[in-house]
Protein backbone atom coordinates (compact mmCIF):
# COMPACT_ATOMS: atom_id res chain seq x y z
CA UNK A 1 0.00 0.00 0.00
CA UNK A 2 1.18 3.71 -0.87
CA UNK A 3 0.64 6.14 1.31
CA UNK A 4 1.17 9.93 0.63
CA UNK A 5 1.60 11.90 3.70
CA UNK A 6 0.29 15.92 3.74
CA UNK A 7 2.03 17.87 6.62
CA UNK A 8 2.43 21.62 7.68
CA UNK A 9 4.87 21.32 10.36
CA UNK A 10 7.40 19.48 12.33
CA UNK A 11 5.84 15.88 11.38
CA UNK A 12 6.36 13.84 14.56
CA UNK A 13 3.52 11.91 13.32
CA UNK A 14 4.89 11.78 9.83
CA UNK A 15 8.55 10.23 11.74
CA UNK A 16 5.85 7.72 13.25
CA UNK A 17 5.10 6.31 9.85
CA UNK A 18 8.24 6.43 7.87
CA UNK A 19 9.69 4.15 11.16
CA UNK A 20 6.48 2.18 11.24
CA UNK A 21 7.05 2.08 7.35
CA UNK A 22 10.66 0.78 7.53
CA UNK A 23 10.28 -2.40 9.58
CA UNK A 24 10.58 -6.14 8.23
CA UNK A 25 6.51 -6.79 8.26
CA UNK A 26 5.75 -3.33 7.32
CA UNK A 27 2.28 -3.10 5.62
CA UNK A 28 2.44 0.01 3.78
CA UNK A 29 5.15 2.18 2.53
CA UNK A 30 5.49 6.39 2.44
CA UNK A 31 6.07 7.36 -1.24
CA UNK A 32 5.74 11.16 -1.26
CA UNK A 33 5.74 13.59 1.27
CA UNK A 34 3.89 17.05 0.70
CA UNK A 35 3.99 20.29 2.69
CA UNK A 36 1.98 23.51 1.83
CA UNK A 37 4.85 24.98 3.86
CA UNK A 38 8.02 25.39 2.30
CA UNK A 39 9.78 25.42 6.03
CA UNK A 40 8.32 22.53 7.48
CA UNK A 41 10.68 20.34 9.42
CA UNK A 42 8.86 17.38 8.39
CA UNK A 43 10.78 17.89 4.62
CA UNK A 44 13.75 17.09 6.27
CA UNK A 45 12.40 14.26 7.90
CA UNK A 46 11.53 12.67 4.39
CA UNK A 47 14.55 13.59 2.77
CA UNK A 48 16.36 11.80 5.76
CA UNK A 49 14.63 8.73 5.11
CA UNK A 50 15.13 9.23 1.55
CA UNK A 51 11.23 9.76 0.36
CA UNK A 52 10.23 12.50 -2.48
CA UNK A 53 9.41 15.87 -0.56
CA UNK A 54 7.82 18.44 -2.65
CA UNK A 55 5.89 21.63 -1.52
CA UNK A 56 2.90 23.00 -3.02
CA UNK A 57 2.56 26.52 -1.75
CA UNK A 58 -0.90 27.62 -0.64
CA UNK A 59 0.35 31.22 -1.20
CA UNK A 60 1.33 30.79 -4.36
CA UNK A 61 -2.55 30.08 -5.29
CA UNK A 62 -5.11 32.56 -5.53
CA UNK A 63 -7.54 30.62 -4.13
CA UNK A 64 -8.71 27.43 -2.37
CA UNK A 65 -10.09 25.90 -5.12
CA UNK A 66 -6.44 26.18 -7.47
CA UNK A 67 -4.79 25.36 -4.61
CA UNK A 68 -6.44 22.33 -3.65
CA UNK A 69 -6.53 21.30 -7.28
CA UNK A 70 -2.34 22.04 -8.03
CA UNK A 71 -1.82 19.52 -4.58
CA UNK A 72 -3.97 17.36 -6.35
CA UNK A 73 -1.98 17.01 -9.33
CA UNK A 74 1.20 16.74 -7.14
CA UNK A 75 -0.57 13.84 -4.74
CA UNK A 76 -1.59 11.86 -8.28
CA UNK A 77 1.43 12.15 -9.75
CA UNK A 78 3.03 9.84 -6.89
CA UNK A 79 -0.56 7.39 -7.64
CA UNK A 80 -1.16 6.62 -3.88
CA UNK A 81 -3.42 4.32 -2.60
CA UNK A 82 -4.18 6.60 1.06
CA UNK A 83 -3.50 9.71 1.57
CA UNK A 84 -2.80 10.43 5.11
CA UNK A 85 -2.97 13.98 6.48
CA UNK A 86 -0.52 14.45 9.47
CA UNK A 87 -0.47 17.94 11.06
CA UNK A 88 -1.92 19.46 7.42
CA UNK A 89 -3.35 22.64 8.67
CA UNK A 90 -5.41 23.92 5.85
CA UNK A 91 -8.84 23.06 5.16
CA UNK A 92 -9.88 21.00 2.28
CA UNK A 93 -12.28 21.82 -0.66
CA UNK A 94 -14.98 19.42 -1.22
CA UNK A 95 -14.01 18.34 -4.46
CA UNK A 96 -10.68 17.54 -2.53
CA UNK A 97 -12.45 15.76 0.01
CA UNK A 98 -14.11 13.69 -2.88
CA UNK A 99 -11.73 13.02 -4.97
CA UNK A 100 -10.25 11.17 -2.18
CA UNK A 101 -13.37 9.82 -1.02
CA UNK A 102 -12.94 6.37 1.12
CA UNK A 103 -8.84 6.51 0.99
CA UNK A 104 -8.14 10.03 3.15
CA UNK A 105 -7.01 9.95 6.68
CA UNK A 106 -6.64 12.65 9.02
CA UNK A 107 -5.49 12.22 13.13
CA UNK A 108 -7.45 15.15 15.72
CA UNK A 109 -5.99 15.30 18.85
CA UNK A 110 -9.37 15.36 21.19
CA UNK A 111 -12.14 12.70 21.21
CA UNK A 112 -14.02 13.27 18.26
CA UNK A 113 -16.88 14.30 18.43
CA UNK A 114 -15.74 16.21 21.25
CA UNK A 115 -13.66 19.61 20.48
CA UNK A 116 -13.57 19.80 16.92
CA UNK A 117 -11.56 22.69 15.34
CA UNK A 118 -8.39 24.10 17.08
CA UNK A 119 -7.20 24.57 20.76
CA UNK A 120 -7.93 21.05 21.90
CA UNK A 121 -6.01 20.87 24.60
CA UNK A 122 -7.05 23.95 26.34
CA UNK A 123 -10.51 23.36 25.93
CA UNK A 124 -10.67 20.11 27.45
CA UNK A 125 -8.36 21.56 30.45
CA UNK A 126 -10.85 24.38 30.62
CA UNK A 127 -14.32 21.87 30.51
CA UNK A 128 -12.50 19.87 33.53
CA UNK A 129 -12.30 16.44 31.74
CA UNK A 130 -10.53 14.08 33.30
CA UNK A 131 -9.92 12.15 30.00
CA UNK A 132 -8.58 13.01 27.03
CA UNK A 133 -7.27 11.58 23.84
CA UNK A 134 -6.65 11.44 20.14
CA UNK A 135 -8.85 10.20 17.02
CA UNK A 136 -8.09 8.76 13.42
CA UNK A 137 -10.66 9.06 11.11
CA UNK A 138 -11.83 9.14 7.53
CA UNK A 139 -12.22 12.53 5.79
CA UNK A 140 -15.48 13.44 5.34
CA UNK A 141 -16.58 17.12 3.99
CA UNK A 142 -17.40 17.92 7.57
CA UNK A 143 -14.56 19.38 9.05
CA UNK A 144 -13.38 16.55 12.01
CA UNK A 145 -16.45 14.69 11.31
CA UNK A 146 -15.68 11.83 9.34
CA UNK A 147 -16.05 8.16 10.57
CA UNK A 148 -13.93 7.37 13.40
CA UNK A 149 -11.38 4.19 12.92
CA UNK A 150 -9.01 4.39 15.91
CA UNK A 151 -8.96 6.28 19.61
CA UNK A 152 -6.63 6.72 22.41
CA UNK A 153 -7.50 7.81 25.69
CA UNK A 154 -4.84 9.36 27.91
CA UNK A 155 -5.68 11.07 31.60
CA UNK A 156 -5.65 14.42 32.27
CA UNK A 157 -3.41 15.03 35.59
CA UNK A 158 -4.02 17.80 38.14
CA UNK A 159 -1.92 20.47 37.41
CA UNK A 160 -1.68 19.71 33.39
CA UNK A 161 -0.86 22.67 30.84
CA UNK A 162 -2.18 22.27 27.46
CA UNK A 163 1.95 21.22 26.67
CA UNK A 164 1.75 18.41 29.47
CA UNK A 165 -1.38 17.44 27.55
CA UNK A 166 -0.62 17.67 24.08
CA UNK A 167 3.36 15.73 24.91
CA UNK A 168 1.31 12.94 26.61
CA UNK A 169 -1.54 12.73 23.55
CA UNK A 170 1.21 12.75 21.15
CA UNK A 171 2.98 9.61 22.22
CA UNK A 172 -0.70 7.89 21.66
CA UNK A 173 -1.04 9.70 18.09
CA UNK A 174 2.22 8.02 17.29
CA UNK A 175 1.43 4.52 17.97
CA UNK A 176 -2.47 4.62 16.58
CA UNK A 177 -1.73 6.24 13.34
CA UNK A 178 0.67 4.01 12.17
CA UNK A 179 -2.07 1.51 13.34
CA UNK A 180 -4.76 2.61 11.55
CA UNK A 181 -3.26 2.86 8.41
CA UNK A 182 -1.68 -0.79 8.80
CA UNK A 183 -5.43 -2.01 9.26
CA UNK A 184 -5.89 0.52 6.07
CA UNK A 185 -3.24 -1.29 4.19
CA UNK A 186 -4.49 -4.48 5.21
CA UNK A 187 -7.65 -4.28 4.02
CA UNK A 188 -9.20 -4.71 7.23
CA UNK A 189 -10.88 -1.14 7.61
CA UNK A 190 -13.38 0.24 5.09
CA UNK A 191 -15.47 3.93 4.74
CA UNK A 192 -19.38 2.88 4.91
CA UNK A 193 -21.61 5.87 4.01
CA UNK A 194 -21.42 7.33 7.95
CA UNK A 195 -19.66 4.67 9.63
CA UNK A 196 -16.29 2.76 9.70
CA UNK A 197 -16.21 -0.99 9.54
CA UNK A 198 -13.14 -2.56 11.39
CA UNK A 199 -12.99 -6.83 10.46
CA UNK A 200 -16.67 -6.73 9.19
CA UNK A 201 -17.92 -4.86 12.18
CA UNK A 202 -19.53 -1.45 12.35
CA UNK A 203 -17.41 0.96 14.57
C1 LIG B 1 -0.74 16.68 15.94
O1 LIG B 1 -0.99 16.99 17.27
C2 LIG B 1 -2.02 16.29 15.23
O2 LIG B 1 -2.94 15.66 16.06
C3 LIG B 1 -2.54 17.62 14.80
O3 LIG B 1 -1.39 18.36 14.45
C4 LIG B 1 -0.28 17.88 15.16
C5 LIG B 1 0.80 17.53 14.18
O4 LIG B 1 2.03 17.28 14.78
N1 LIG B 1 -3.51 17.47 13.76
P1 LIG B 1 3.25 16.73 13.93
O5 LIG B 1 3.51 17.70 12.80
O6 LIG B 1 2.89 15.36 13.43
O7 LIG B 1 4.39 16.70 14.88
Amino acid sequence: CKVAVLISGSGTNLQALIDAATGDQAEFSVCAVISNRPDAYGLTRATEAGIPASVVNHREYPDRDSFDRALIEEIDSHSPDLVVLAGFMRILTPEFVRHYSGRLLNIHPSLLPKYQGLHTHQRALDAGDREHGVTVHFVTEELDGGPAIAQAVVPVEAGDTPELLAKRVQAQEHMIYPLAVTWFAQGRVRMLEDRSELDGALL
